[in-house]
Order: structure tokens, then C-alpha cells, then sequence
């Protein structure tokens, strides 16, 4: 099953522009696991979108994949007319990847991938009433349906999760922090104002753009300050990618019979960073911008 001049010219030829990028690295550690197995991989992608993650997949690897077996599921019929149309070898499915008795009707599944998925259900726990995410509910909700998704993973199978991760410690402990340069402050208060999953409240000292914040905030400004003034915003600036720290990560994990077998953070570019914004507060880092991990799941 190891087709590896093939996959390296599929990579070179269809997904170089992905290289460095969290989309394209799951999409190579997907790629090893299925290179390594010694039968085919059924694969299940909840949230699949145009599909370019499980597409590439069963593309690259025909019949050491579970071609015609392997399902992506979403919810936006139009990001699916378009990965049917691109990949048809593929099963596509309308439908609510939280939805219980969806999910049992599919079967059992080598891998399963959740690429940028889960903080949809984090987001989706936004309450119109308290103008933010509801953070309790929707961490309940994210467990659970993360135990719907895994009881889809055959004994054996693997799991690659990617999303925003939470630091750790207190998220509503403040920081410190300036802005090194009119501009970035400038993109900063817009981006407090639109930003829709939390309230973004701040407190500027006078006479110099240093502001103390909320740790969870920062960790939003910093992940999601990319968009602002690109298309992506008017979509991204209703979710929320962190949901859980990495503590909370390996408990949902393990609650769900899986053992962790890389826990991979993808780091923001520091260069840039340092570049708009200096940390004042001892101790603080910029965070990761996100996680990929790679999980097991135990045979008993
Ligand atoms: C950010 S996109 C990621 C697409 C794909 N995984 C990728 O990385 O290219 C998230 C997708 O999840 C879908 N989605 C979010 N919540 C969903 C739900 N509860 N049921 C089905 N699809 C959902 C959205 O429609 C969207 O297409």
C-alpha cells in the first residue's frame, strides 16, 4: 500500500500551494497513516467542505483508500455540490455531523478527520441574549458530539483533529500589551467592535496605544486578525476557533477511548508579530494559531 513516488508527485503537482499551511499538513500526516496501513482506509471527514482534504486523500490513493466507501458530511449544500462535482469517487452527505442517528446509520470508519470542525459547534453555542458564546454549553456541546463522531472510529482506527486550542490557565486573566504601530492599533479596535463570539472590552492606558485585555481575547485578536478586510471576515468573525486548552483536549480524547500520538502545535509567524504588537506582561506568549492532533484509538 505504499505508493510514495506517487503520492510525492501528487503533492508536487496538486497541493505544493498548501505546503506550510495547517490544511496541508494534515493532509500529510492523513497521507502517512494510509501509507502505512496494510489495508485500505475507510475515511469519515465531519465538516468536509469542498472536500480538498478527504478529495485529495482518496484521489492520491485510490484503492489503498476506501474508495467509494469514504464519506464527507456538511451542512452547506453548496460547498458539497462542488465537491461532488470535483470528486466523485467519494460519498457526500448532506447533513448535521452532531445528529446522533445520522451517524450510527454510517458504520465504522479507519479514519476519521476533523479539520477546523469542531469550534463550528463551539460557535453555534451563541446565545443572542448574553451577546456571547454561551462558553459552558458549548463546551458540553463539543464533548458530546465528539463522542458521536468517535464511536464512528473502529477499533484501531486513527483520529486527526485540528483547531484552535485554548492557552492554559485562566482565559479571563488580563494582559498587557502595545501596539507597536498606528496601523495595527487601528485594525485592533475594529476588529474589538466586529468581532462577534465574545465582547471584546479593553482598557487603554493614556497617551500610548498599550491596552490590558483578557487572555482569551488576545488569543482571538491573534488568530483571527488575518481576515479582517479580506472576504473570509464577515464569516470568521462569528467563530470562536478555541474552545478547549490543551488539559481538555486529552480529556475528551480519553474519555473517548483514544491515546494521543502527537499532540502538534502550529505556531503563529513570532516575526510578524513582534513586528505589530510587544506582550508587557511577564511570561506571556503569542499563542499557537492551532493544533493538529493525531490519535488512536484502543482496540479493547
Ligand atoms: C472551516 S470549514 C472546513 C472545511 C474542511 N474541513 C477543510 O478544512 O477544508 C468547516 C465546515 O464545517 C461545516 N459544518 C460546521 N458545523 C457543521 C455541522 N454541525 N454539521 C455539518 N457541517 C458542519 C461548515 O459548513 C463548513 O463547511
Amino acid at each position: 500500500m505504499n505508493n510514495d513516488p506517487f503520492w510525492d508527485f501528487y503533492w508536487e503537482t496538486r497541493l505544493q500551494f498548501l505546503q506550510g499551511q495547517g490544511k496541508g499538513e494534515v493532509i500529510q500526516q492523513a497521507s502517512r497513516l494510509m501509507r502505512q496501513s496494510t489495508a485500505p482506509m475507510r475515511i469519515l471527514e465531519a465538516g468536509c467542505g469542498e472536500a480538498q482534504i478527504i478529495g485529495s486523500l482518496v484521489e492520491a490513493h485510490g484503492s489503498s483508500t476506501g474508495e467509494h466507501t469514504s464519506i464527507g458530511i456538511d451542512r452547506d449544500l453548496s460547498a458539497l455540490a462542488v465537491a461532488r462535482k470535483t470528486y466523485p469517487a467519494i460519498r457526500f452527505l448532506e447533513g448535521d455531523f452532531t445528529d446522533t442517528e445520522l451517524l450510527q446509520s454510517l458504520g465504522q470508519f479507519d479514519l476519521l478527520l476533523l479539520v477546523n470542525a469542531l469550534h463550528h459547534v463551539f460557535s453555534d453555542a451563541y446565545n443572542p441574549d448574553m451577546g456571547e458564546i454561551d462558553v459552558p454549553w458549548g463546551k458540553t456541546n463539543v464533548h458530546s458530539s465528539f463522542s458521536t463522531l468517535a464511536a464512528c472510529v473502529s477499533p484501531g482506527g486513527y483520529l486527526i483533529l485540528f483547531d484552535g486550542l485554548e492557552a492554559e490557565g485562566s482565559p479571563e486573566r488580563q494582559i498587557r500589551i502595545r501596539f507597536q504601530n498606528s496601523e495595527a492599533w487601528q485594525k485592533f479596535q475594529i476588529f474589538a467592535q466586529e468581532y462577534k463570539p465574545f465582547k471584546i472590552n479593553f482598557q487603554k492606558e493614556s497617551e500610548s496605544n498599550t491596552i490590558t485585555i483578557r487572555h482569551r481575547d488576545f488569543t482571538r485578536y491573534v488568530t483571527k486578525i488575518i481576515f479582517l478586510g479580506k472576504s473570509l471576515w464577515e464569516r470568521e468573525r462569528h467563530e470562536s476557533y478555541q474552545y478547549f486548552n490543551m488539559h481538555e483536549m486529552q480529556e475528551m480524547l480519553t474519555d473517548n477511548g483514544f491515546v494521543t500520538q502527537e499532540f502538534r502545535l502550529l505556531s503563529v509567524d513570532y516575526d510578524h508579530w513582534l513586528q505589530d504588537v510587544e506582550i508587557l506582561t511577564p511570561g506571556v506568549e503569542f499563542p499557537p494559531e492551532h493544533v493538529m492532533i493525531t490519535a488512536r484509538k484502543t482496540s479493547s
